[in-house]
C-alpha cells in the first residue's frame, strides 16, 4: 500500500507505487492505474484506489531554437510553476500568465491549464508518451491533442491509454504581453517578469494555497450555455460575467453564479466553498472526499435551482476503481440526500 498525493489532503491509497520509466517493468497492463503527480485536479472519494500508481521521473530541460522560436522540451515530471520561472529566468518568455498554476508539466496538456488570458494549447507544439495499446513512444502535435477549454483527448479517447512523458513547446521570440484579463491590463508596457509577478499576486490574494487550506483549484468549469440560455439570464441579472464564444455560445463565471446564490463560506461537514473565490472548495481538516463531494452536490443543485444551469466539476473524481463521471457522481449525491 501506498499513499497518493492529493492537494485536498484527503488520506487515500494505491496497491502499489511504480516509477515511471525505471519500474516500467513491474507495470501490470490488466490493472487499473492512476498517473498522479502532485494530485492537483483530483477527487479520491473512496479511501483507496484498488489499482497501480505511476509517478513519472522524466526531468528533461531541453532549449532548441529556430530563427524565430524557442523549441522546449519538458519531461512530465517536472513541477510547472518552477518550470515556469525557469524559463523566464533564461530570458524565454510565454508562459508568465500561466505562473502558479500547481501541478507538473505532464499534466498541463490533459486539462489544458489555462489562466489570465493564456491556455496551454496556444503555446504547445507536441505532446509524447507511450501509448499502451501499441506500446509504443507516440508525439502527437497540437491538433492531435484535441485541446479545448479544459479538454484534450486525453481525457477521452486516451484516456487510460497513454502514459505523456515529455511536453514540447513553441514560445516565439518576438513576445508580446497578454494583458487581455481585466486586471492585468493596468500593467504599462510590461516585461514578463512583471507579469509573471503580478499574476502570482492575483493568484495568491484570491486563491487558497493548498499547502495551507487544501483544495484543487477551480472546482467546476465555467459553463457554456445557448446564446438563447444567456439572453434569459441577463433579463434575470444584467451584471452577470460574460463570455461570448466564437460558435455563438457563451461561457458564464461559474464563481459569479455560486456567490450569487449565496454560497461563499458555506460549509458541509469539514468542507468549505473558499470566501474570496467561490469557484474552489477546500477542506478544512479532515474531510473525506465524500463530504467535499457533497458540498459540491449542493451547489450544483442551489445554481441549477436559482439559473438553470448545470455546473460540471473541472476536478476529475477518482474511486475505488479507477475515475468515476463526476456529473452522474453528484447527481447521485443529490437524490440520496433528498430520500
Ligand atoms: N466572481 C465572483 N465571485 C466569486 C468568484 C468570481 O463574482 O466568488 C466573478 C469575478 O468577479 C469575475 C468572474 O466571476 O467577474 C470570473 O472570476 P475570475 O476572474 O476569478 O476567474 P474564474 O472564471 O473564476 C478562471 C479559471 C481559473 C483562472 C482564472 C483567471 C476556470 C474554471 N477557472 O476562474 O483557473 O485562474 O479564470 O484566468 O476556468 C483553475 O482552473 O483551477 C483556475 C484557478
Amino acid at each position: 500500500m501506498v499513499k497518493i498525493p492529493n492537494t485536498f489532503g484527503l488520506t487515500v491509497t494505491a496497491k502499489r507505487l511504480i516509477k515511471w520509466p525505471s519500474q516500467q517493468a513491474l507495470f501490470k497492463p490488466d490493472e487499473s492505474f492512476i498517473i498522479v503527480g502532485a494530485g492537483s485536479n483530483l477527487l479520491f472519494v473512496d479511501a483507496e484506489f484498488d489499482g497501480q500508481l505511476i509517478q513519472l521521473e522524466q526531468d528533461e530541460f531541453i532549449i532548441e531554437q529556430t530563427a524565430s522560436d524557442y523549441l522546449v522540451t519538458l519531461g512530465a515530471g517536472l513541477n510547472w510553476h518552477q518550470t515556469v520561472k525557469r524559463l523566464i529566468d533564461a530570458g524565454i518568455d510565454g508562459l508568465e500568465n500561466l505562473a502558479l498554476i500547481p501541478g507538473t508539466v505532464g499534466a498541463a496538456p490533459v486539462q489544458n491549464i489555462g489562466a489570465y488570458g493564456v491556455e496551454f494549447s496556444q503555446l504547445c507544439e507536441s505532446v509524447t508518451g507511450y501509448n499502451l495499446q501499441t506500446q509504443q513512444v507516440e508525439t502527437l502535435n497540437n491538433q492531435q491533442c484535441q485541446f479545448a477549454y479544459r479538454e484534450s483527448v486525453f481525457k477521452k479517447q486516451l484516456k487510460d491509454k497513454f502514459i505523456i512523458t515529455q511536453v514540447t513547446l513553441r514560445l516565439t521570440k518576438n513576445w508580446q504581453a497578454n494583458l487581455s484579463y481585466g486586471p492585468l491590463a493596468e500593467l504599462n508596457n510590461p516585461t514578463a517578469i512583471q507579469i509573471f509577478e503580478q499574476v502570482c499576486l492575483i493568484r495568491q490574494s484570491k486563491l487558497p494555497d493548498p499547502a495551507k487550506l487544501p483544495n484543487a483549484g477551480s472546482f467546476f468549469k465555467n459553463p457554456v450555455v445557448e446564446a438563447s440560455v444567456f439572453n434569459q439570464l441577463i433579463k434575470q441579472d444584467p451584471n452577470i460575467p460574460n463570455y461570448p464564444q466564437a460558435d455563438g455560445k457563451v461561457k458564464l463565471a461559474a464563481g459569479y453564479l455560486i456567490d450569487k446564490a449565496g454560497l461563499k463560506g458555506a460549509v458541509y461537514q469539514n468542507a468549505k466553498v473558499h470566501q474570496q473565490q467561490a469557484l474552489v472548495l477546500v477542506n478544512q481538516g479532515g474531510s473525506c472526499g465524500v463530504e467535499i463531494a457533497n458540498l459540491a452536490a449542493m451547489v450544483r443543485q442551489t445554481v441549477l435551482a436559482l439559473f438553470k444551469v448545470k455546473l460540471n466539476p473541472e476536478v476529475r473524481f477518482i474511486g475505488k476503481q479507477g475515475e468515476v463521471d463526476s456529473a452522474q457522481f453528484l447527481d447521485l449525491l443529490i437524490a440520496e440526500n433528498k430520500k
